[in-house]
């Protein structure tokens, strides 16, 4: 049977149960494999790593099992695909036609999936959620944010957001949203998790750790695509919630925001999976970094949102009063100095305490902003990993009185306009920038805090 004829079968068959065509990859692996060849070659031909071929091969025979009704693999697809084309001939009701999930061209994730490798023991979806938290921080006092929760819920339960970015600088809150978040959606849920990756785990430590919350008899498979793959399966099977935290701890020092590294690059292709592949789960990414590829991912369309988490606002005077301060007039200005950062509150407030007797005017006498030395080593993490030009930027910006453009930086450090560019975009990126639109143009500056932090640090 001619191949050209058996891949245009196996694509009809595709579009009519699940209403998408097979993309261009899953295309070449179909031919390629039908014709003997090793996945390592596909990789190479169509430049891609040997993993993601893999995992994207795993997902097509996935798909081809449920469209076909028979266990679909590396294989036995060819001998599959002719045998259903040689019926369908004589017989084009027997084959697919039920339960097709067309709707203006709209791919549907089904509940339920049949697959040669699904994990073992499959589960019946639990009455109550499964939660593991592991060791998320217990929360004790938590202020409002309430349109921060009604927006991600929003994405979460109504959008069906498959992959969230929680963004903002160390201390603005993200940690607590988030256990916040799961406590106020859990209910929506099969599995609950919540995992930080602030000892940078590698992606191969991270999936064992998940697999075992999900499977909790079954063994744990060797290879990362198989874990991967299995990953995908319950993130398809259950409706899961999945926080990972700390995700900066997987970029380096020393190179522009969002770099993976070396050990770590892997992850990038989970993230994307998550995004691309049909699943009915949410996995939230909290940093103080913008991962790079969450702009690509959105701008494809994909299930996918950033959010970005700014001052806690009038609400942080809870937090100036559990700490008993005085002059609540004056708290205003203190939470607006200190950027409406609750951690930064939380520092602030204990010096207040203790070398002011709590009175907050006496302390604003001072040449604001005071940073109080724990606030010191909270901005040393980011500031540890600048680059050279993106330090350079941020001692230029320290001694500017009014925001400045981009072109307004160039030829005043030693830095082509690319670089400086670049660092600009990668300081935006650590939340170190504050911006604005004025007459059509966008200029930068440094918040009161990160200002005096650079000027006691040079
Ligand atoms: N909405 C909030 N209400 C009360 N305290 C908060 C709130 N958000 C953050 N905090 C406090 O601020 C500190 C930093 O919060 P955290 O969530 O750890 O920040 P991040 O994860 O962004 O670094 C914690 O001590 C936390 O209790
Ligand atoms: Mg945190």
């Amino acid at each position: 049977m001619e191949l050209n004829e058996v891949l245009r079968f196996a694509d009809e068959k595709v579009f009519s149960k699940t209403g998408k065509h097979l993309d261009d990859l899953q295309e070449t692996i179909l031919k390629e494999v039908c014709q003997g060849r090793k996945y390592a070659k596909i990789a190479q031909d169509c430049d891609r790593s040997e993993g993601y071929v893999r995992v994207a091969a795993y997902e097509l025979w996935k798909i081809l099992s449920d469209v076909f009704e028979e266990d679909v693999s590396r294989v036995n697809v060819k001998a599959i695909l002719e045998r259903a084309k040689f019926y369908t001939n004589f017989s084009p009701t027997t084959i697919g036609s039920e339960n097709v999930t067309v709707n203006n061209h709209v791919n549907f994730c089904q509940r339920k999936v049949r697959s040669p490798s699904s994990p073992q023991n499959p589960q019946q979806t639990p009455t109550q959620p499964h939660i593991d938290l592991g060791d998320a921080p217990e929360i004790f006092t938590f202020f409002d944010r309430t349109s921060e929760l009604s927006t991600l819920e929003n994405w979460i339960t109504q959008e069906h957001t498959r992959l969230i970015a929680l963004l903002g600088i160390s201390g603005i809150g993200k940690t607590t949203l988030s256990l916040s978040l799961i406590d106020r959606i859990k209910t929506q849920f099969d599995y609950v998790i919540y995992r930080s990756l602030r000892f940078s785990p590698t992606l191969d430590a991270t999936l064992t750790n998940l697999l075992q919350i999900f499977s909790q008899q079954s063994e744990i498979p060797q290879s990362i695509e198989t874990k991967i793959s299995q990953i995908l399966d319950y993130l398809r099977k259950y409706r899961c919630l999945i926080v990972l935290d700390d995700v900066q701890m997987l970029w380096g020092s020393g190179q522009l925001a969002g770099q993976y590294k070396t050990g770590y690059e892997d992850y990038q292709l989970f993230f994307k999976l998550i995004a691309e592949v049909c699943h009915q789960s949410c996995l939230i990414l909290n940093s103080w970094e913008k991962p790079r590829e969450i702009a690509r991912l959105s701008k494809d369309n994909h299930p996918v949102r950033c959010f970005v988490l700014g001052s806690l606002g009038v609400a942080a005077k809870e937090i100036l009063n559990s700490q008993k301060l005085s002059d609540q007039e004056t708290w205003e200005t203190l939470i607006d100095i200190y950027q409406g950062n609750p951690l930064w509150l939380e520092f602030t407030a204990t010096l207040i305490q203790e070398l002011f007797g709590g009175r907050v005017a006496e302390f604003l006498q001072c040449e604001m902003p005071i940073l109080d030395e724990g606030l010191q080593s909270q901005l040393s993490q980011p500031f540890g990993r600048l680059t050279a030009a993106e330090l350079a930027v941020m001692v230029h910006l320290a001694n500017q009185p009014e925001p400045v453009a981009v072109s307004q930086i160039f030829n005043k450090i030693p830095f082509s306009p690319s670089e400086i560019v670049n660092a600009v975009r990668s300081l935006g990126n650590r939340f170190l920038l504050d911006t604005q639109e004025q007459e059509q143009i966008t200029l930068f500056s440094l918040n009161s805090v990160v200002k005096q932090y650079v000027k006691t640090q040079t």
